[in-house]
């Protein structure tokens, strides 16, 4: 039987216990993902015991307080902290999710934090999301319209027509569905994955884009769209409780009805 072993220098080791301030009596412990292209290391597992009576409730909020006060060389992405703008996803307890929404009492045990699987890693718990933000830019996700409106005018729509986009728009590209996708573990070269597939069928639902058929024709291809296989971790693990998995189906459907 063959067996497969890590090269060396990809083995995750132990690294550094920072413990909590004498005297903390509220202690949760957070082992965290390291690494850096700075010396040559292997990634490790640095754990720090945080004091909560002293930190925020949420998982950012203790990666915050490391960051300020024990480890400044922590390196994370956020911004908007209240789960809008998608830079804090990374994998917490197991699953991906935002930092900043995911609150400490939701993780049993020892809080593990790794960055989004499957992905290059720029540093620590940032991946580097060049090729997810390129294929984003491919589905070409602005309007397409040729109809002409004067200046003056807006592309109305319907209220029925603007409720379709509800469960689409609100998608903050945080990849944290397309990095639990066995499909896009391992065909990302080729395959969109749930959040680009999703994003491209927000403008296919839009009454007000002429361009459905191009989209679609840019679609169908045996690993763009079709390498989704329907295992929906993606839904499962959405931290907008969207539904990408549903959104790949429709464009399914939106191509099987054009052919008949
Ligand atoms: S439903 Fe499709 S996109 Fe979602 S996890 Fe499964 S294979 Fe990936
Ligand atoms: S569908 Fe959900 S998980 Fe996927 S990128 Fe959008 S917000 Fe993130
Ligand atoms: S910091 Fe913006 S989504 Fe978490």
């Amino acid at each position: 039987m063959a067996e497969f072993t890590l090269p060396k220098n990809s083995k995750v080791t132990k690294g550094k216990h920072f413990p909590a301030a004498p005297g903390a009596k509220n202690v949760r412990t957070f082992k965290v993902y390291r690494w850096s292209p700075d010396d040559d290391k292997n990634p490790h597992t640095d754990t720090y015991d945080i004091d909560m009576d002293a930190c925020g409730p949420m998982v950012l909020d203790a990666l915050i307080k490391i960051k300020n006060e024990i480890d400044p060389t922590l390196t994370f992405r956020r911004s908007c902290r209240e789960g809008i703008c998608g830079s804090c996803a990374m994998n917490i307890d197991g699953t991906n999710t935002l930092a900043c929404t995911k609150g400490v009492n939701e993780c049993k045990g020892d809080v593990a934090i790794y960055p989004l699987p499957h992905m290059s890693v720029v540093k620590d718990l940032v991946p580097d999301m060049t090729h997810f933000y390129a294929q984003y830019a491919s589905v070409e996700p602005w309007l397409k319209a040729k109809t002409p409106v004067s200046q003056a005018a807006e592309r109305l729509q319907s209220k029925e027509d603007r409720e379709k986009l509800d469960g689409l728009y609100e998608c903050i590209l945080c990849a944290c569905c397309s990095t639990s996708c066995p499909s896009y573990w391992w065909n990302s070269d080729k395959y969109l994955g749930p959040a680009i597939l999703l994003q491209s069928y927000r403008w296919l639902a839009d009454s007000r884009d002429e361009a459905k058929g191009e989209r679609l024709d840019a679609l169908e291809d045996p690993f763009k769209l079709y390498r989704c296989h329907t295992i929906m971790n993606c839904t499962n693990t959405c931290p907008k409780g969207l539904n990408p998995g549903k959104a790949i189906s429709e464009i399914k459907k939106m191509i099987a009805e054009r052919s008949l």
